[in-house]
């Protein structure tokens, strides 16, 4: 199990999501709230716990606007809040982002064609972390596709001898109760996706996207899904959403082949930030 940083048999990672980041202060979301306090926040609690990460995942829609001055500043922000931790940052995207920016920022790839997906896999151990990418330019919904499930396949016909973790944006299920116009929230192929996991050692999923956190069976694992950073989800509407001032992280371990995600909300007002019905939901600016 080498490259696991305490012990052999524990491995810590943090998951974060949703960060929106903006391309400066004055770009306030909402008109109220900078997505950057909070980034900040959840990077001091984090290195107030004094753990040793193996890596820090962040599960897309990190920037709101998917601007090159929005990726510039996430770059720095990162730098600045997480370079203590030593720790390997590994970024997907969703529906706010805009891949041919993102790339030509932490890829040094300017050009790249916005219709190429931006998937690939990395090794901690025994544990493979798989993260896909379900973003449909223009559209609030998911989709991998049949190229990006085809590699996903490949993958995993080498099995990781401790376990599979896949990263995607969008949920594979829905947020909780039935809520008006959730189909167009969610990932349309998750049916497919779960057929290629069948029979794997994938020992979670975790998700980002809704801003509420989320526990549910899927596949044979758990799918879970992690507050943002940059503002919360209230699980309770029925029709659109409700957004409120706050931020959170996941502290993920694996032991004893299994991933175990304990959900940190920070303290906050709540306050309501913004608030959507479902027949508003006509591009990819929701969640
Ligand atoms: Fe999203
Ligand atoms: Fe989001």
């Amino acid at each position: 199990m080498t490259g696991w940083r305490i012990g052999v048999d524990e491995l810590i990672f943090f998951h974060l999501t949703d960060t929106h980041l903006t391309g400066g202060p004055d770009e306030l979301l909402f008109g109220q709230a900078d997505p950057a306090d909070g980034l900040r926040a959840v990077a001091a609690e984090m290195r107030r716990m004094d753990l040793q990460p193996a890596f820090i995942v962040i599960s897309g829609d990190l920037a709101n606007h998917g601007t090159v001055a929005a990726y510039k500043r996430l770059r720095t922000l990162l730098d600045e809040e997480f370079a203590t931790f030593e720790a390997p940052i590994l970024l997907n995207l969703g529906n706010h982002d805009r891949r041919s920016a993102f790339r030509e920022v932490f890829l040094d790839e300017p050009g790249v064609d916005e219709a190429t997906p931006y998937y690939y896999s990395r090794w901690f151990g025994g544990v493979r972390v798989l993260m896909l990418d379900s973003v449909v330019p223009g559209e609030t919904f998911g989709l991998l596709g049949e190229e990006q499930l085809a590699w996903l396949e490949r993958e995993l016909a080498t099995p990781a001898p401790i376990g599979e973790i896949v990263v995607v944006h969008h949920p594979v299920v829905h947020r909780g109760i039935i809520r008006h116009g959730e189909d167009g929230l969610i990932l349309r192929d998750r049916a497919e996706l779960a057929r290629v996991l069948d029979g794997r050692p994938v020992i979670g999923i975790l998700t980002g996207h809704t801003h509420v956190v989320t526990a549910a069976s899927f596949a044979g694992t758990t799918a879970f899904t992690g507050t943002a950073t940059a503002f919360l989800g209230d699980p309770s509407t029925r029709d659109g959403g409700r957004m409120l001032n706050g931020a959170g992280f996941n502290l993920c371990t694996v032991r004893d082949g299994t991933l175990i995600v304990n959900s940190i909300v920070l303290p906050s007002d709540q306050r309501v930030l913004f608030t959507y019905r479902s027949s508003d939901v006509t591009s990819a600016r929701a969640h």
